[in-house]
Parts: C-alpha cells; structure tokens; sequence
C-alpha cells in the first residue's frame, strides 16, 4: 500500500444511498431519503450537481431495495417530456436531471453493512483511479461548492483528502474525527482518525463532513476491513490505516453543512435555501417572521 497512484484526474464519483433512513420514517418507508426535497429539488441531486461542478463525469450510485427512483431521477423521462412540450411547458427545468449516457452506474449493496462496504460494493466500477465520496443527506453549500474546494486541494496535494468542519466538543462523539497536524490554509494534515469517539478522548472537534476524495487502495484495505463502531464496516477505520501510508490532508469547507440526515437539520437547510433564492426568499423571511412572532 505504499505507493501512490499516480496524480489522475478525479472522474469518478461514489454515492451510497443504501442505507435505511430510519430517523425519517415512515416518510422514507417507500422514498428513499436522498429523494427527499430540498424546496423543489431531491437531496441527491444538490450532491450530483456539486459533482458536475468539481468535473466528475461518472456517478456511481450504490443502491438497495426502494431505491430505484434514485436512478428514476436521472434517467430520460420520455412521456413527461413529450406531454410537458405538447402543453408548451418549458423543459429546462429537468436540466439538471440529465446525465450523459453511459456515466450513470448502479451497484447493488444487498445488506447495509455500513458506509465502509457501500463504498467496497463500488469497486469494480471504480477501478485503479481516485475517485470521490459524497453522502448526499449532508448538503453543502457554497461558491466554489465544496467538492470544487477539495478538487483543487487535490491538484496540489494528491493523495487523500476529506472535508471537515469544526463542532462544539460537545458534539464530537455523533462523528468521524480527525487528529490535527500541521494546518496550512484551509489545508490541515491528518494524523489520525477515529469514528464516535467519547467526548473525553475525541483528538480534536473537527469532524469529517459526507465529502471525500480516496485513492483506490482504500478498496484493499475494506476488503479486510472488521466489523467497527454501530456494528458496521466504517470507511473510517479503512482511512485511518491508510495514514503514514500515502498523503492525507483534511480540507476545512469555506460554505454552509446542513446535516439533512436529522430533522432539525432537514428543517434549518430548507430555510436557508429559501432565504437565498430570489424567487420566494421575501415571501418566506415574512412567513418566518410572523410565525416567530406568534410564538
Ligand atoms: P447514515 O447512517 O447517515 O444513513 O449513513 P442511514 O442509515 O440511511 O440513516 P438512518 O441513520 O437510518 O436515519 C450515511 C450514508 O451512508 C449510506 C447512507 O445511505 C447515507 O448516505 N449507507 C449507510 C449505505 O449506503 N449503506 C449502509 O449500509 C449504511
């Protein structure tokens, strides 16, 4: 596992969307979570538009049972199209939902075994490339987004890189957290990892945040990879063994995480977003207003 890769391109993008939602039901029995919206647009595609931003070409969705409207999404929807231009509706709306054939591929994670072995069940796809992670229920907004910002690290650093962002202590133990080496920038080294540390032991309060940039050996490494914290294969506890191994670099994120995996953080990122889009931001900040005044 000592040698690097040499430096490619970041093409390739891995989305596991296998997992269950539990915090949503009954909302998600039947919907899976990344299909929830975001005012108008599900959570996945906010994800699959910060990747085409970054130039990732492939998207790798690793998938389970109820999740096919996922790929539904973007998929070519001929009837709705056909009917939208027959009334003269304006097509451009499903712009986004448009990706070129052939760049969209989905592997089947048959148990949820954890985040570590979603991302193994990617690795025919993947191949001998870096490739990058999003988890799409943690939504990141910002200019350049936040993939963008790690892409860009990538070009100088190599290696691996992953977002992070800093919490209260208090918080540390719901994450993935980082040990801090030398910081330059918005660039920090990682001298270690640990996944839900206990508040006392946690090596700082920058935690890991859903973004990620990998280099294909992390495959080897979950393929041997044991059980972990939750009772699941952590991607985590695979990173970590790969410090000291190749370069590892956390990059802090210069926007906004909203953790759309809870509820209040579902709650708080539809507000922001609508207080940021011109098309209702006045109407909503007066909605807001009046329902904080009526208690
Ligand atoms: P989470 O634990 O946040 O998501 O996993 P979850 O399991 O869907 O939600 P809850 O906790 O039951 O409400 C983080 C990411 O990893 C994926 C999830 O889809 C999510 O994007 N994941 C998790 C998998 O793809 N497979 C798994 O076995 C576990």
């Amino acid at each position: 596992m000592s040698e690097i890769s040499p430096r490619k391109p970041i093409r390739k993008a891995v989305f596991p969307v296998a997992g269950l939602g539990t915090r949503f039901l009954p909302a998600t029995k039947a919907i899976p979570k990344e299909m929830l919206p975001i005012i108008d647009r599900p959570l996945i595609q906010y994800a699959v538009d910060e990747a085409r931003e970054a130039g990732i070409e492939q998207l790798i969705f690793v998938t389970g049972r109820g999740k096919t409207a996922i790929v539904e999404h973007f998929d070519m929807a001929f009837e709705l199209e056909t009917t939208m231009k027959d009334r003269e509706k304006a097509l451009d709306v499903l712009e986004p939902t448009r990706i070129q054939p052939g760049n969209l591929v989905a592997v089947r994670q048959q148990v949820p075994l954890g985040l570590g072995h979603a991302i193994w069940c990617a690795r025919a796809i993947v191949g001998d490339e870096p490739f990058a992670i999003f988890l799409p229920d943690e939504l990141m907004i910002g200019t350049p987004g936040c993939m963008k910002q790690m892409v860009e690290a990538y070009e100088k650093v190599g290696g691996n890189l992953i977002s992070v962002l800093e919490v209260p202590q208090e918080e540390v133990s719901s994450y993935g957290v980082i040990a801090p080496g030398k910081r330059e920038g918005d660039l920090t080294e990682v001298t270690g990892l640990v996944e839900k540390p206990r508040r006392e032991e946690a090596p700082s309060n920058l935690i890991i945040s859903g973004r990620y940039i990998l280099q294909p050996e992390v495959m080897r490494v979950l393929e041997k990879q044991s059980i972990g914290a939750g009772g699941e294969i952590q991607l985590t506890d695979a990173m970590a063994q790969m410090i000291g191994q190749q370069p590892f670099h956390a990059v802090t994120f210069g926007g906004k995480r909203y953790d759309c995996g809870s509820k209040a953080g579902f709650v708080e990122a539809t507000l922001a977003i609508a207080l940021q889009r011109e098309d209702m931001a006045d109407e909503v900040r007066a909605i807001a207003q009046r329902l904080l005044a009526e208690g």
